[in-house]
């Protein structure tokens, strides 16, 4: 049976831009914007063009630049919004409008101090007014999360009948739990007229750590579009990660999910990110982390030198890594030892190794990692015969 093709929608460029303390230029957005198209990424969020003129111009050159994905602008329910994107939008291949309100009652009374019928009409007026410029409009309920179903559902019939291709639906706070945001898309789907006519999106936040587990409850449960960052970067705790999601369905045949993501560029693209951005990635951050293919445990290591798949549920080929790493501490075992000792040029025989490992131990209780160096140091100044 074929697979179904969930929609990558990449938002590095617009919600992960609006992280603290990293800012980039319009040279690097575009690298990043071509490195995403050749990613596989299916629709490339470019910014908020009315935000600048700085973003409106980044928008407009990514319009120029991508030549596959879809390239998308972000506006609020506001008309000068629209046009404003739609203009930053009009040299792209495939253009989509990403308009949208908030639709909770804590967004309906704090932010707009307002009513849900005059929100439903303002949703209404942005979609219609969006289409136009555009064929493809997306719209965002804000904080659906906290969003009550029947309401919800309402807004998302509405704009549908007014040509909304796509709904997102943001967990903006990063408050649901999984099982509740996966019945949230559940509920759309069978409780709005109309919804096989547009693609439910997912985009969740991380504040408690629930994204990927979210958007992929999502998708379990219907929807086919997921909104995503390279390395999870985003607003607070950041947005659902590129990568994550997309490992998760290749590894899981049973869902019966794909993306067109290359994954064997993912390493790479997380490195340029992180760089380009100056925002370091967590050492153990799932796929993309310095330590996520690396064994330290003696225990982990003696099986991973035994048969890779004994600690790896991924080959680190698959994402780009070169290979997995064995990691020398003072928890390591000989048969990490004599595996390193090997890579650097030494075949030890056990009586060497039992000699070798004593002196290593008594150097990996002092530094924290012995790097091939260091092993080549320890053989050397040990007193074993290496001729024997
Ligand atoms: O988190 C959110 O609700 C958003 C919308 C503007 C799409 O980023
Ligand atoms: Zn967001």
């Amino acid at each position: 049976m074929s697979k179904d093709i969930v929609q990558i929608f990449d938002t590095t460029l617009r919600d992960g831009e609006q992280v603290p303390g990293c800012k980039l230029d319009r040279e690097q957005k575009l690298v990043i914007a071509e490195r995403l198209d050749s990613l596989g990424v299916n629709i490339i969020e470019a910014g908020f063009p009315v935000s600048s003129p700085g973003d409106f111009q980044s928008v407009e050159a990514i319009a120029k630049l991508v030549k596959n994905a879809t390239v998308c602008g972000l506006t609020r329910a506001v008309k000068n919004d629209i046009e404003v994107a739609a203009e930053a939008l009009k040299h792209a291949k495939i253009p989509r409008i990403h308009t949208g309100i908030g639709t909770s009652d804590s967004h309906i009374k704090h932010k707009f101090n307002s009513n849900r019928d005059a929100i439903i009409e303002r949703a209404v007026a942005a979609v219609s007014y969006a289409k136009t410029f555009v064929e493809d409009v997306e719209f965002y309920a804000e904080d659906a999360g906290r969003t009550d179903n029947e309401f919800l559902a309402r807004v998302c019939e509405a704009v549908v009948k007014a040509g909304a291709t796509v709904l997102n639906i943001p967990d903006t706070t990063g408050y649901c739990l999984p099982d509740e945001y996966g019945a949230k898309i559940k509920y759309l789907r069978e409780n709005v007229k109309g919804i096989d006519k547009a693609t439910l999106s997912c985009h969740c936040h991380n504040d408690l750590g629930l994204a990927t587990a979210n958007s992929i409850a999502g998708v379990i449960n219907g929807a086919r579009q997921i909104e995503c960052t390279i390395n999870g970067i985003g607003e607070r705790a950041g947005n659902t990660s590129l990568e994550e999601v997309v490992m998760i369905m290749r590894q899981h045949p049973g869902l019966n999910l794909d993306t067109t993501i290359n994954s064997k560029l993912l390493y790479d693209t997380s490195l340029m990110v992180s760089r380009k951005m100056g925002m370091m990635v967590q050492p153990n951050k799932a796929i993309v982390g310095a330590n996520a293919f690396a064994h330290s445990s003696g225990i982990h290591q003696d099986g991973v030198i035994k048969n890779r798949e004994t600690y790896e549920i991924i080959d680190p080929a698959d994402v780009g890594v070169t290979e997995s790493s064995i990691v020398l501490t003072a928890r390591s075992g000989r048969a990490a030892l004599a595996y390193r000792a090997k890579i650097v040029g030494y075949e030890l025989t056990k009586t060497q190794l039992d000699q070798v490992y004593q002196e290593f131990l008594k150097y990996a209780d002092v530094k924290k990692e012995v790097k091939d160096d260091d092993i080549h140091q320890i053989i050397e100044t040990s007193k074993i015969d290496l001729q024997s």
